[in-house]
């Protein structure tokens, strides 16, 4: 396997090989010398992806060199294919490619040349799903029969799209809560064990809440009446989160959070939150997920 595009293209072992990869990446740091060129090329914002995937290369021993899609040819119409091709020209082995439209990796799919998708439109973000799942197995030792809450802008969320299928593929439980604005009509809520329309019913569920933020730039119109209402009727206030840590359940967030939204500001780092937990960790994973396509090949 020479890329990581979607979530569906593993299976438990090699699930299994990226943890072990992380773990010990994480026990005795991370230190190889896979001696890559990588293009980092984020057609979206980002902050901790971007660089947890540039430290984690350069702890690989691979150069990492960034796209800047403002000043790049694609402002003046060039394909993500024509792109990649030349970069594939100019020798460089992989690529790390976040973009804002669903699927559009399927273009270059059949190219020799590595890549790793860090989040497509609202499709999918694979990596993030392994780092949320190797969190909960580090708290929890087992995924199997775990319940896992996703609460919030189910729609929009391509956190959400990976996190079930891969935590479906390790036989965890997967429930949602979300206003019905949020929530998706398409076929993305199948293999959903719960939906839940009340937050104090779908957190006396859970074992571990994953919130998620409102991605108002992918929304056309305002979804939410109020974010103040926002937080009262679904987000993690004070209350919520005494209520989780009173019955030894956890929180996540993939980041970057709004406070006061989806989480109470004085919550966002308390205890039984594991947000920080999840960015420590999205640095192993991510090496362990590059290491594993550099021993895959062919
Ligand atoms: C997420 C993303 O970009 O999909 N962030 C991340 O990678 N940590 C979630 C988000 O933007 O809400």
């Amino acid at each position: 396997m020479d890329k990581l595009l979607s979530v569906e293209q593993l299976t438990p072992s090699h699930i299994e090989e990226i943890f072990n990869r992380a773990q010990t990446f994480k026990r005795k740091g991370i230190k190889k010398e896979l001696n890559g060129d990588w293009v980092l090329m984020f057609l979206e914002p980002s902050t901790r992806t971007r660089l947890s995937f540039e430290k984690a290369l350069q702890h690989l021993g691979c150069r990492t060199y960034l796209f800047s899609s403002e000043s790049s040819s694609m402002k003046k119409g060039e394909t993500l294919l024509d792109t990649v091709l030349t970069l594939k020209a100019q020798g460089f082995d992989g690529l790390v490619i976040r973009t804002p439209i669903n699927g559009q990796l399927e273009e270059i799919k059949d190219l020799d040349i590595k890549v790793v998708n860090a989040g497509d439109g609202t499709n999918e973000h694979p990596t993030q799903a392994l780092i949320d799942a190797f969190t909960l197995k580090e708290i929890f030792g087992n995924l199997e029969g775990l319940k896992i809450l996703y609460v919030g802008d189910i729609n929009f969320s391509r956190v959400f799209r990976s996190g079930l299928k891969l935590l479906k593929k390790l036989n965890a439980r997967v429930g949602i809560c979300a206003p019905r604005s949020l929530k998706p009509t398409d076929l993305s809520l199948l293999g959903v064990d719960k939906d839940f329309n009340n937050i104090e019913e779908a957190l006396a569920w859970c074992d571990v809440a994953i919130f998620l933020r409102i991605q108002k730039e992918r929304q056309n119109k305002p979804l939410i009446t109020s974010e103040r209402d926002y937080l009262k009727t679904f987000g993690l206030t004070p209350q919520r989160a005494q209520f989780l840590r009173n019955h030894g359940k956890f929180y996540m967030h993939p980041g970057p959070v709004n406070r006061n939204v989806e989480i109470s500001a004085q919550e966002v780092y308390g205890k039984n939150s594991l947000i920080l937990r999840q960015v420590e960790n999205g640095v192993f994973i991510r090496a362990a997920v590059i290491d594993f396509l550099y021993s895959n090949e062919g």
